[in-house]
């Protein structure tokens, strides 16, 4: 079966990173089929909507994806539709997965190696809200099915990445009924990994545990809300969004997506950290295309390159997008 990865590098600085971290991809797959699609606010002004049909299309056919970021209005405008969360549930992309490193030169705290794994379609984020304009209310829905797929994909990878601890984050003392279901249907899957071992803690606690120690976390399992609170708390321990990386991840598909935006701040000067994309990139090969040995070696060199003192302006260095790649490519250990 062809590799092949449908490429939208959006706007601003997602145009800057991702031509750069696919070429750093392309040493380590040369036989990768890239195909290019447009998404953004570029493309609704040009075709009136922020995510073609075409390029939905490509996506599906390619099943990986890398998302560079897209800008979107600071004003309400109608028609426009955020393109990378229509993306997400087009292609059932039911967890997102984000991992915390300690990367040398980035500030980043020693020692910290997490996994946090949030569930992506449900929860409060249903978007079902009402109010009499003096009660509000708004459903939080969670369900077996979606707890239990979310668990097996945070089992499946603790597995693969060769971690050892899954905890289940959840509030089901005040929530027994909701938070309660999701505990015990990660707890269900977790029946099946007794090589992994699994604990849980109440979302308050888990937070002042990562605020305290990060270094003591291994997975971390959560619904929606929590997973998109603890997830950012942890970025800012692992040296900013210039290297935050993510996986949205389904069956059918995933999504490599470097956390940040944009950045129309910097946008234009060839100065975007490319950390963030190509770890985003070796999530997709190794959850994705199954490619643990090229991961590691990608991640490896991105590490080297760092320890070397090479490093773009967020961090205090002056290289610029593609002078990183380069040093990437030149410590890219291909054995
Ligand atoms: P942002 O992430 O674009 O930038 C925040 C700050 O971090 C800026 O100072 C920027 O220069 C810096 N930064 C971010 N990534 C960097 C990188 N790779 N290298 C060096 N510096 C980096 O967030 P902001 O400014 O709030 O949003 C800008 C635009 O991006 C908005 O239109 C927003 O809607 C959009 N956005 C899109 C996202 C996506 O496509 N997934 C996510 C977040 C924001
Ligand atoms: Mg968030």
């Amino acid at each position: 079966q062809k590799m092949k990865l449908c490429v939208i590098s959006g706007d601003g600085i997602g145009r800057e990173v991702v031509p750069q971290a696919v070429r750093v991809l392309h040493r380590l797959l040369p036989a990768l089929q890239t195909v290019t699609a447009d998404a953004g606010w570029d493309t609704f002004r040009q075709q009136g909507t922020a995510l073609p049909a075409a390029t939905l299309a490509a996506a599906r056919d390619c099943g990986a994806v890398l998302f560079g970021a897209v800008s979107s209005p600071a004003y309400p405008v109608v028609g426009y539709r955020s393109p990378i969360v229509q993306l997400r549930r087009e292609l059932g992309c039911h967890a997102n997965v984000r991992p915390t490193l300690s990367l040398p030169g980035s500030g980043a705290a020693e020692g910290i190696d997490l996994l946090i794994v949030r569930e992506n379609t449900e929860d409060l984020y249903v978007g079902e809200e009402q109010s009499d304009g003096d009660t509000a209310t708004a459903i939080k829905r969670i369900t077996r099915a979606a707890s239990r797929r979310v668990a097996e994909t945070a089992f499946r990878l603790a597995q693969d990445g060769g971690r050892r601890r899954v905890t289940i984050v959840h509030k089901a003392n005040i929530m027994p009924l909701t938070d309660g279901l999701f505990r015990d249907a990660a707890r269900d899957v977790a029946a099946a990994y007794p090589q992994i071992a699994v604990d849980e803690l109440l979302v308050d606690t888990a937070a002042l545990k990562l605020a305290q120690a990060p270094q003591g976390f291994d997975v971390l399992l959560a619904p929606n809300l929590y997973g998109d609170i603890l997830s950012d708390l942890a970025a800012a321990f692992g040296g900013g969004l210039g290297v935050a990386a993510s996986l949205n991840l389904g069956s059918e598909a995933a999504i490599a997506e470097p956390v940040h935006g944009s950045a129309p701040d910097i946008a234009g000067r060839g100065i975007a950290n490319p950390v963030a994309a190509l770890l985003s990139l070796a999530l997709l090969l190794r959850h994705w295309w199954a490619q643990p040995a090229l991961a590691a070696s990608l991640e490896q060199a991105v590490r080297r390159t760092l320890a070397d003192g090479i490093a773009t302006p967020d961090l205090g260095g002056d290289a610029s997008t593609a002078a990183f790649c380069d040093a990437v490519l030149v410590r890219l250990d291909l054995d």
